[in-house]
Order: structure tokens, then C-alpha cells, then sequence
């Protein structure tokens, strides 16, 4: 008979058993689910709710289960429904009837809801841990790079130049964002459901505080309804996993198209790369492919469960049990795609003359020249125009701006002397980009000893 048969006159169809059972996937939380009982059973047990000799009792046979499930010597059933009432059913057929007082003053609403963000709190500082593995990997390679020119881009189209770190940078910018919202995530998730029961807390004189602090939460949750009917924190976590996807999906798309021969800016690793069945020549970005398709992945886990929730009255409804598959993809992808995405990143050759000959064209120094103009006088919007003209002269006679004579600069315009030709050099113009936040190396040092500081302040 089923945990909660007393008020039942059938056994439940089998096509319903299966249907309704979620062991198959929340099999995952026995950790935390034993945790949070024995954290409920020595509460009880302080509080005076149920006697000292069985609050010893059930805490000792949930430690046995535990060890035996790790063990792989217990069978968890469809039967028994779900993690909490598989243990449960352990515990009893173990102990007897004082595993049977262990369900005193909770239901499976708070239960499930204390074992989800146990269990999320734990995953979040180990996305966390590897997302500052990557931040490492793109320091270092970008340290290698600060005098590496190539060319920035907007709509696709050559646009001014920078050096490869301060691109990588850009990206090391995007996860320090990334980290500090797992942060936040997990400092909003500190809370503990448990003692909400089934939605309306209890008569019993139970000590929340007690069990909050022994499970490691800052406080209970203030309301019982919201404390067993809250998934935010699942959707947040979400939400910061898809847009950390979304990051890395950006960065992947980038890898492919620098590894195309048509940019060639970087060559992929062997060991993580693919070939073709079919032509013999091919060497594909297959990983970086796959990491851009996994974040829709991401995406649908996020849209998935903001569907199932919303509209859904308080408090606990069943459409609930669909959190955990969502979520535990979720994890589970952005975990595979992490330490493969700094692999990738770690081991890809930058071809750095690529970059240079790509930036050499496009007229990426029309900027700096109108920079030169207005520098000698000229209001900027005129030098703009003047260097549109001069540009448009260079296309029709097939020269790029630093190929033309003095004396056809200055027919352009008078202000035009000798050093325009170092002001048009790249590497100058990169290096005479040090505003805050350029791609100067005065700048890219300084974004590297930041992130280089956020990562120490987290791993000490
Ligand atoms: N397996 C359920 C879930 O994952 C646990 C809570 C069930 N509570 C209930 N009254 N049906 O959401």
C-alpha cells in the first residue's frame, strides 16, 4: 500500500504509477532529501515532538540508507513515487515505528522544496568554480595577445582596430557578470522552506531556526505558502545559465567564423576538432557548434519551467514536479559545455599575422585620420567628411589611406603633414586608444589584473 493509501479503496494503475512516480529523476536528491530529515528528526526530537531514543533512531537508519544507496545496495522504486517517500518507506521497513514519526509536522511540499536548493546551492559553487576556470584560460591567452592588432568589428564590417586580448577581455568582462549573478541567485536561495508543511506551517512547536541553521540557510523563508510554492530560484538560476550560455554561444560563433579560411584569425586544436566522413580535408568546429546549440538547449529549459509555472494558484500543485528535469538539464549541460568550451579556448592556435593582414584592410585607421584632422583643428564632423572623401578617392584608385602621397593629402586637406603616416599605423592606432576601457595596454593590463583579482577573491 502507498504511503498515503489510508483514504484509498484501489491501488493505483500501473499507467498512473508511472505517470505520477518523478524516482526516476529525483533519484539524484537522496543526498540533500537525507540531509533535510535528519536536520527535521533532530529537531523534532529537540523540540520534544517526538522522544530523544527515536530521533537517535531515525538519524542513525537514514545514515545506513545513505551509505547503502551509495553503495548501490538499494532499489528505489517507481512504488514508492518519489525520493522523499522512498526513503521514507527505507527508513521504516529498517527502524519501524519510529521512522514512521518522521513525517511529523512536514509534508512532501516542504521537503521537495528544502532538498531543491540544497541541492542548487551546491551545484551553483561548482558552475561557479569553472566558470573562474575560464576566466583564467582567457586571461592567460590574453595576456599573450596585448600586442596582437586585429580588427574590431560592428555589423560584421572592419571598423577600428584592437588588439585579440582586448577582445578575449571583453568576454572576461561578460563572466565576471555571469559569476556575480549566480551570486546573487544563491544569496536570494539561502532560505529554508522547511516547517512550511504542506502550505500552512503546523501546530507543533517546531524550531525553524533550528533546522535553517543546521542546513546551512542564513534564515527560514517568512511565508509558508511562498516557501512551498516558490521556484524563483530555479528560474533565476535558469535565467543566469542562459544568458552564461548565451555568452559562451556568442564566443563559440566567433571561434567558428575566425576558423573559417576566409578569416583564419585562429586554428582549432586537433583534440578538439572533427573531420568529415566525406571530404578528406575538412577540420570542423564541431565543439564550438555544439556549445552554440546547446544554449538553446538552456533556453528551452528556462522557457519550459516559466511555462509550468505560470499559472499555477498557490500553493503546491503537482505540475510542480516538472521543475526538476528542467533544471537538472540545465546543470547538467552547462557543466559538460564549461571545462569543454576552456579546453577549446586553451589549446586553439591565434594566427596573429592573419589578424594583422585582416585589419590592414577595410580602412580601419579612417577614424584615427579624422582623429589626426581634428587633433590639428579641424572640427571633427569635417574631418569626418574629409576623410569620407579621402576614402572614397582611395577605393576608385585601389590605395589604402597610408599608401596615398603627402601631396594628395594635402589636396584633401592643408593640416595634413608628415606624421600622419604614424598616425595611421595600427599599432599606433591601437596603442593611442587607452581611454578607460580601451584596447590600449595600459587598458588590457588593467582589465587583466581585475579579473585576475576577482578570481582570487573567490579562490582563496
Ligand atoms: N515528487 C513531488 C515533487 O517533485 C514531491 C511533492 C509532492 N507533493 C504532493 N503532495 N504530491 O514535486
Amino acid at each position: 500500500m502507498k504511503l498515503w493509501g489510508g483514504r484509498f479503496q484501489k491501488e493505483t494503475d500501473t499507467l498512473v504509477n508511472d505517470f505520477n512516480s518523478s524516482i526516476q529523476f529525483d533519484a539524484r536528491l537522496y543526498k540533500e532529501d537525507i540531509q533535510g530529515s535528519m536536520a527535521h528528526a533532530a529537531m523534532l526530537a529537540d523540540c520534544g515532538i517526538i522522544s530523544q531514543e527515536d530521533g537517535t533512531a531515525i538519524i542513525e537508519g537514514l545514515k545506513e540508507i545513505l551509505a547503502d544507496i551509495e553503495a548501490g545496495k538499494v532499489e528505489l522504486t517507481a512504488e514508492n513515487e518519489d525520493i522523499h517517500m522512498n526513503v521514507e518507506a527505507l527508513l521504516t521497513a529498517r527502524i519501524g515505528s519510529a521512522g514512521k514519526r518522521l513525517h511529523t509536522a512536514r509534508s512532501r511540499n516542504d521537503q521537495v522544496a528544502v532538498d531543491l536548493r540544497l541541492y542548487l546551492k551546491k551545484e551553483i559553487l561548482e558552475i561557479r568554480n569553472l566558470v573562474l576556470h575560464l576566466q583564467k584560460v582567457i586571461v592567460e591567452k590574453a595576456k599573450q595577445h596585448q600586442n596582437t592588432v586585429m580588427p574590431g568589428y560592428t555589423h560584421m564590417q572592419r571598423a577600428q582596430p584592437i588588439s585579440f586580448a582586448h577582445h578575449l577581455l571583453a568576454y572576461g568582462a561578460m563572466l565576471c557578470r555571469d559569476v556575480t549573478r549566480l551570486e546573487d541567485c544563491l544569496e536570494r536561495m539561502d532560505e529554508c522552506p522547511l516547517g512550511s508543511g504542506a502550505l500552512a506551517g503546523t501546530t507543533y512547536p517546531i524550531d525553524r531556526m533550528e533546522t535553517a541553521k543546521a542546513l546551512g540557510f542564513r534564515a527560514p523563508t517568512s511565508n509558508s505558502m511562498d516557501g512551498v510554492s516558490d521556484r524563483d530560484y530555479a528560474l533565476e538560476l535558469l535565467s543566469g545559465l542562459s544568458i552564461l550560455m548565451m555568452h559562451l554561444s556568442r564566443f563559440s560563433e566567433e571561434i567558428i567564423l575566425w576558423c573559417s579560411w576566409e578569416f583564419k584569425f585562429v586554428e582549432l586544436d586537433d583534440g578538439y576538432s572533427t573531420g568529415s566522413s566525406i571530404m578528406p580535408q575538412k577540420k570542423n568546429p564541431d565543439v564550438a557548434e555544439l556549445l552554440r546549440g546547446k544554449t538553446g538547449r538552456v533556453y528551452g529549459d528556462l522557457m519550459g519551467l516559466l511555462t509550468t509555472m505560470k499559472g499555477l494558484p498557490l500553493a503546491y500543485n503537482k505540475d510542480m514536479q516538472e521543475d526538476k528535469e528542467p533544471v537538472f538539464d540545465a546543470v547538467d549541460t552547462v557543466k559538460m559545455c564549461l571545462p569543454v568550451f576552456a579546453g577549446m579556448v586553451e589549446t586553439m592556435r591565434v594566427l596573429p599575422e592573419n589578424m594583422r593582414r585582416a585589419a590592414g584592410k577595410g580602412f580601419i585607421n579612417a577614424t584615427d585620420c579624422a582623429d589626426y584632422l581634428t587633433k590639428k583643428g579641424m572640427p571633427f564632423r569635417d574631418a569626418y567628411t574629409t576623410v569620407g572623401k579621402l576614402v572614397y578617392y582611395c577605393t576608385e584608385q585601389g590605395k589604402l589611406l597610408e599608401e596615398l602621397s603627402l601631396a594628395e593629402l594635402q589636396q584633401i586637406s592643408p593640416l595634413f603633414e608628415e606624421d600622419v603616416y604614424e598616425a595611421l599605423k595600427l599599432e599606433n592606432c591601437m596603442a593611442q586608444r587607452s581611454s578607460y576601457g580601451g584596447p590600449a595596454i595600459s587598458e588590457t593590463q588593467r582589465q587583466i589584473e581585475t579579473i585576475e583579482a576577482f578570481i582570487a577573491q573567490r579562490t582563496k
